[in-house]
């Protein structure tokens, strides 16, 4: 069996992942790959090799990459520098004799309204450059990236936005986990999967579900693109990544997050997780 190696394994999506390959293959044959190796201390005592790779030390990467065969390429969340951080460690998987690559790009990378989807779409430009066979995991948005703030919402009884009526097809952080350790541990290379939930709904639906589980009231509050992002920056979110958000927020109403092929739900063998189960959730943990 291949070594298969995992970047961002610390990220929330990254230790979802070396769960789901825990159960696939041995320990010894994953290489988790993170900027601080203690924060993957509880792996490495389940026999999976921790290393070093920082996206920002070329000579980290290099070494972190040796003898890996399969790589598991998780974007970064440093949303200003991440173009030239991916490109960094794809290219050190070059250097490294990297057999394979599966990357998490973003749903309808091509043609993306989201600003967000510049540094996918770069992304995926340089590793057709590279001739590496790959798999482009098009992730949908998380049913998490609404339930973060919750408790706070309820409380105010108001949920903000600016998505207006566009539908989200959204599907659990673990749903994407699991698609991508299938996909680490059995693809060829070529595949391009757009991945999202099996149902959408709107931020109106969405109010009304929170309403419903947790018997307040609570309601969504269509907001202008500029005043959503002063929202989330009064709730304490740097004023970049605030206008970024409100940006794919605003680019939702068209249609941005929305898709029905099911290949989420093909891939990982079952039903996408509904969002009403990651609220309920999110109201269970308080
Ligand atoms: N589809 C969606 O709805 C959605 C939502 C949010 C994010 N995303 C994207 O999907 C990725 C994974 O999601 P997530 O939930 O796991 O995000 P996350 O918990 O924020 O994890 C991001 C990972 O990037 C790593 N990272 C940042 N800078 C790095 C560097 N210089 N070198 C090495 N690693 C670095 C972080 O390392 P540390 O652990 O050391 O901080 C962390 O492991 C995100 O990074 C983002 O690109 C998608």
């Amino acid at each position: 069996m291949a070594k298969l190696g995992v970047t961002g394994a610390s990220g929330q999506l990254g230790q979802l992942v070396l769960n789901e390959l825990l159960e696939m293959v041995e320990p010894s044959e994953i290489i988790a790959l993170a900027r601080d190796p203690n924060d993957l201390s509880d792996f490495a005592s389940k026999g999976v090799e921790v290393r070093r790779a920082d996206y920002d030390d070329t000579a980290s990467l290099d070494a972190a990459l040796t003898g890996v065969e399969r790589l598991l390429l998780i974007s970064s969340n440093a949303i200003d520098k991440r173009t030239a951080q991916h490109r960094a460690a794809i290219a050190a998987a070059e250097r490294a004799g990297v057999r394979y690559i599966a990357y998490t790009s973003t749903l309808g990378a091509p043609d993306s309204p989201i600003e967000l989807a510049e540094s996918h779409r770069q992304t995926e430009a340089t590793l057709a450059e590279t001739g590496i066979p790959h798999t482009l995991l098009r992730n949908g948005w998380y049913n998490e990236n609404f339930t973060a703030g919750l408790m706070e919402q309820i409380e105010a009884g108001v949920i903000p936005g600016a998505q207006g009526d566009g539908r989200i097809s959204s599907a659990s952080r673990e749903d994407y986990a699991i698609a991508a350790a299938q996909v680490l541990v059995n693809a060829d290379g070529g595949e391009v999967l757009e991945l999202a939930g099996d149902a959408s709904w709107t931020m109106d639906d969405f109010a009304q579900e929170v309403a419903s589980q947790s018997g307040k009231d609570v309601t969504y509050q269509e907001m202008s693109q500029a005043d959503y992002a002063a929202t989330l920056e009064a709730s304490g979110m740097p004023a970049s990544f605030a206008q970024t958000l409100a940006q794919a927020a605003h680019a939702t109403r068209t249609g941005a997050l929305e898709n029905y092929d099911k290949v989420l739900n093909e891939i990982i063998g079952d039903h996408t997780t509904p969002v009403s189960i990651t609220i309920n959730h999110a109201l269970s943990r308080g």
